[in-house]
């Protein structure tokens, strides 16, 4: 068991490339903590810090109250799962998943109850004899996770685990590691997790937080639904949430008590409560976002026509249940997904008459791209 600290981490590689400028986080002992990001913002350097298999620049890392900078890799506590899964191609599954507790001088029984428990877990029992060659990619992945888990490590460490998986066996596999997490948690031994992915919808589902990073800083972190619903800024608006947030440019006008969002020729209300938030800023271009599922068919919502709009629609994608219309706003692409039944007459090429539920959208500042609605 044990929390994990990060205070004013920093890491510059040897050519002088800095790729982490101070990330300051608490993980919580038996915490389950995604960071996400895209490609390059320095996922992976900050998890081989805490991993020991990468120099710390500067700050302080503590694991279990402990003071970690200089601690060796395998005097950390810590198992971590790769990508590649770096199986060791001429062992058994049995082999590969007892190695680490020989080395470490383990008693034999010791090292076959704890090889038996894990295969037990992840239903690999029955390939214990096989090489990771005679495996699928879902079984070879599932050998990995359980290499770390005989060795009872108090944090467990995940760069993109499934990345090399197809969709549907990362889903389940998605959920046997989320199961992990919640069974260690029962049995009274919580792990702490560490799991990186530049997926999105992993980082959703499976995070009690997610830690959001861009070009080696910390965006936001906080639990899934806030990131969601409480976007601390344009980045995370843009990056958490699938089909993404529409980010308009548009301007911030006043029409006697009204506040209102520009964009082009159409004009969008501000509810009272944002209203009061962002009315210093009247008279500036901001950015307007707004989720694709708050704009709907203005047809079938007469309760919202009064942030109404019409456009063509220029593509659509009929996904069953809802809808993915394509159109533009003042010439700025935009999309709102709308349930199939409500969708109306949404053929390409149609003029449809949207609206925008205006109590879920958010302003952010032009320059700090902050967001100044909440
Ligand atoms: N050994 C190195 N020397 C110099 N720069 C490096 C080194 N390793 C990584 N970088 C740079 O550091 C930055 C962060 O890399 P990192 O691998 O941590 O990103 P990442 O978020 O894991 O990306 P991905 O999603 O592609 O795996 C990148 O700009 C990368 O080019
Ligand atoms: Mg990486």
């Amino acid at each position: 068991m044990a929390a994990v600290t990060l205070k004013g981490i920093e890491k510059q590689y040897d050519n002088g490339f800095k790729a982490v400028h101070g990330i300051d986080l608490d993980i919580k002992e038996g915490e389950f903590m995604v960071f996400v990001g895209p490609s390059g913002c320095a996922k992976s350097t900050t998890l081989r810090m805490i991993a020991g298999l990468e120099s710390i620049s500067g700050g302080d890392l503590h694991i279990g109250g402990e003071r970690m900078n200089d601690v060796p890799s395998k005097d950390r506590g810590i198992a971590m799962v790769f990508q590649d899964y770096a199986l060791y191609p001429h062992m058994t599954v049995y082999d590969n998943m007892s190695f680490g507790l020989k080395v470490a001088k383990l008693p034999k029984d010791e090292i076959d109850q704890r090889v038996r428990e894990a295969a037990e877990k992840l239903q690999i029992t029955d390939l214990l004899d096989r090489k990771p060659a005679e495996m699928s990619g879902g079984q070879r992945q599932r050998v990995a996770v359980g290499r770390a888990i005989v060795r009872k490590p108090d944090v467990f460490l995940f760069d993109e685990p499934l990345s090399n998986l197809d969709a549907k066996l990362r889903v389940s596999m998605r959920v046997r590691i989320t199961n992990l997490h919640k069974e260690l948690k029962r049995a009274g031994q919580p792990a702490t997790m560490i799991y990186v992915t530049h997926d999105q919808v992993e980082s959703m589902t499976m995070g009690d937080r997610i830690c959001v990073l861009n070009q080696g800083r910390i965006m936001q972190v906080d639990t899934p639904m806030n990131l969601y619903n409480f976007p601390a800024n344009k980045f995370v608006a843009g990056f958490i949430g699938s089909p993404a947030m529409n980010l308009l440019k548009a301007d911030l006008i006043q029409e006697g008590d009204s506040v209102m969002v520009q964009v082009g020729s159409d004009r969008f209300t501000l509810p009272q409560e944002k209203a009061q938030k962002v009315v210093s800023q009247v008279g500036k271009s901001i950015w307007f976002g707004v989720r694709p599922e708050y704009i709907g068919n203005a047809e079938t919502h007469p309760e919202c026509t009064a942030n109404s709009f019409n456009s063509e629609v220029i593509t659509l994608e009929r996904m069953g249940f809802e809808e993915n219309i394509y159109f533009e706003v003042d010439g700025q692409p935009c999309s709102a997904r709308i349930p199939h039944e409500k969708a109306g007459e949404s053929d390409v090429g149609n003029n449809y008459h949207f609206c925008i539920d205006m109590n879920k959208c958010h302003i952010f500042d032009m320059e700090s791209e902050l967001n100044i609605s909440l």
